[in-house]
Order: structure tokens, then sequence, then C-alpha cells
């Protein structure tokens, strides 16, 4: 099968066709035209320089080459169910997804997929954009943020809190031996220490909520357990936390973004569901890990969505850390918040045809 769009004009070519061919062989992003089977007919120089493929090893093929797996496993049936239901799911919009290079490598991608007839036959045009850098750009802000907040959440921990810890148990001391003398001024001492004690716990809060101390110190359920146990005692609310399986290697980084992705969707779950109940959950196999955040709240209203930046940010770091999140209603009453997370595979063989 040869490019719908020859690299070089072709003899009795319009002004227009050539004028198309050039733009189409000029723009950085890449083109990709594929059928209802999800076989390239045709793609751009751009497409070549983002995938690294030669455009004859990709024309013919199926398109789930240059996908990752677990978005390639979704594709067929999802272009069969638009062609029997015309239900678009992605289709006229643009979102983010995920590439796959010749060598193995995911990438960050913009794709906008568009529909094209020509006479009877129907035909999918796909336009990507490498998002690499702008991804990197944008970790590198959020890291430098989440040092700021390390670096302070440590010291008022372990610098402030320290400190405190010692004034309280002077006070407390000193309360005691005024009450063994029968001194009246123990009900002053009494007040102080009852004082301290307080403005020490507001101070771990405080501490807890810029930076999770544990999730360096003792791992990730530790810290969502410390997270849900504060949330009883702060907001009254029952929240749970229950784990299955074993937790598989991750790095810090990744830790953190499932942390602050719980944190959202609890916090949200009491500002807005106003729930009375939280059950954050921790499931583990072999290759997939599944973290739910379920309230039994008023429930999220998908269609009248006040826009925030909890959910964007929440996207966010699910795709930063290559995950997928859904937020839906829990049935009649509550919200769940899910992230899937499947562990990168051992890279397949880039070559190999892919048009079963
Ligand atoms: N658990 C929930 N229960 C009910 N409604 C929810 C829940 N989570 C989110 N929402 C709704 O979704 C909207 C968007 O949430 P999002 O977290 O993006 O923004 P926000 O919480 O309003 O603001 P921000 O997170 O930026 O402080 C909320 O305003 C709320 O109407
Ligand atoms: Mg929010």
């Amino acid at each position: 099968m040869s490019r719908l769009i020859p690299k070089r004009p072709a003899e009795g070519d319009s002004e227009l066709a050539a004028r198309l061919r050039a733009i189409i062989n000029t723009v950085v992003d890449g083109i990709i035209t594929i059928d209802g089977n999800g076989t390239i007919e045709s793609v751009n120089p751009a497409t070549e320089r983002i995938f690294q493929y030669k455009a004859r090893e990709m024309i013919g093929n199926n398109i789930k080459m240059l996908m990752p797996p677990q978005w390639a496993e979704e594709h067929d049936n999802y272009i069969q169910r638009y062609l029997k239901t015309g239900k678009a799911q992605i289709i006229g919009i643009g979102r983010e997804a995920a590439g796959v290079r010749k060598d193995g490598t995911i990438f960050p991608m913009y794709l906008a997929i568009s529909e094209v007839r020509l006479g009877k036959r129907r035909l999918f045009t796909g336009i990507i954009r490498d998002i690499s850098a702008r991804k990197i750009a944008e970790q590198a802000l959020a890291q430098a943020s989440e040092n700021e907040r390390r670096i302070l959440g440590q010291e008022l921990h372990d610098g402030l809190g320290q400190q405190l810890t010692g004034a309280s148990m002077l006070a407390k001391a000193l309360q005691n031996r005024l009450e063994r003398e029968k001194n009246p001024a123990q009900k002053d001492a009494a007040e102080v220490a009852e004082m301290l004690a307080r403005t020490l716990s507001a101070l771990r809060r405080q501490a807890h909520g810029l930076y999770p101390v544990e999730l360096e110190r003792s791992g990730i359920s530790t810290a969502i357990e410390e997270l849900s146990l504060s949330l009883r005692e702060l907001y009254g609310v029952n929240a749970r936390f229950s784990q299955r399986g074993k937790l598989p290697p991750m790095d810090k980084t990744t830790a953190l973004h499932l942390y602050r992705i719980v944190q959202e969707a609890t916090s949200n779950a009491i500002r807005h569901g106003q729930a009375k109940q939280i059950c954050i959950s921790l499931n583990c196999s072999a290759s997939v890990l599944t973290l739910s955040v379920e309230d039994n709240g008023r429930g999220i209203n998908l269609k009248r969505l006040t826009p925030g930046m909890g959910i964007i940010v929440m996207r966010y770091r699910a795709s930063v850390v290559g995950a997928k999140l859904d937020v839906r209603r829990a049935g009649k009453r509550g919200t769940i918040v899910q992230l899937v997370w499947t562990r990168p595979t051992p890279s397949r063989k880039r070559n190999e045809k892919n048009n079963e």
C-alpha cells in the first residue's frame, strides 16, 4: 500500500494537491491515516521522525504497533464500537495519550482524531504532537514545588516540632510538680501544657499536609494509613484503608503522586460530598495496581462539574506515572476515584509486524 499523498509531485497534480502535499510533508505534527480495521494507510515525514520508523515499516501494519500494550488492547474494540454505534469517545476531540517509538520508549503525545469519508470508505486521521519536552518541563516544575514542600514539611516536623515537643514535656513536668506541691499556680501550668500540646498537634498536621514524612520513612501504605487516621481525628469521618497483595517496587516520585491523588480525592469527598465514610483501597497483583477512594457522600455530578484544579491535577499525576484515572459516581450515592497502574512489561520486539 502506498501513501495517499506521495512525497514527490505526480504528473497531472493540481496546484491544490501540490499545496496540500507540501503542507502535510512539512508540518511538525505527525499525520496518520488508518482504515476501519486500524491498518495504517499513510503517514507523513513527521510521523517517521516521531516514531523512528520508516513509512514502509508502518504502512500496512496495525496502528497498535505505535501504542503501548495497555492502550493497544482497547483500540480494536474501540473502532469497531464506533463504526457500529457511532458513539465517539475520542473522535473529534483531542486528548493526551501515549505512543511507542521503534526503540520501545513510551512517550506522551497529544492526539486529535477525525473521521474522513472518501466515497464509501471511512478513514480516520490522527494528528500527533510529541509533548515529551512540555511534560519534562511540567514535571521539573512540579518536582521543584514538591521539593520546597518537602523541605518545609521536614523542617516543621523535625525542627520546630522537636522543640515544641521538648517545651510541652517541660510544661507537663512543671504541672506535675506544682500539683504535688499543691501550688495554686498548677492551673496556669496545666493551661500552658494543654496549649502547647494543641499547638504541637496542629503543627504536625501542617507538616503532614505539606509533606507526608512517613512516605519516605515507612512507605506509601503507612502514609495513607496515617492520612486516614488524621481524617478520622480532624473531620470525624470513618476513613479506612485496606491493602491486598504485595506492593510492587516503586520510586519515591511515583509513591508521592499516588499519595497526593488520595489526599485530593479524600479532601473532595469531605468538602464536596460531605461524606461520612471513605474507603481507600490498594489492590496489588503481579502486573496491576489499583488504588480506589470511594466515599458515601452526595456523589459527583459529572454533567455539572464546577471546574477546579483538583481533578485536573489528579489526572496529570496519573498520566505522569503512566496510569489511568477514572472519576465516577459510585452507584446512587457517593463517588469513586480509581487509578489503575499497569506495571511496564519488558519491551516487546518493536519491529514485529502487528497487524494480526
Ligand atoms: N467526592 C466528591 N463528591 C461530590 N462532588 C465532588 C467530589 N469530588 C469532586 N466533586 C465535584 O467536582 C468539582 C471539581 O473538583 P476539583 O477537585 O477538580 O476542584 P475543587 O475541589 O472545587 O477545587 P480545588 O481542588 O482546586 O481546590 C468540585 O467542585 C465538586 O463539585
Ligand atoms: Mg478538589
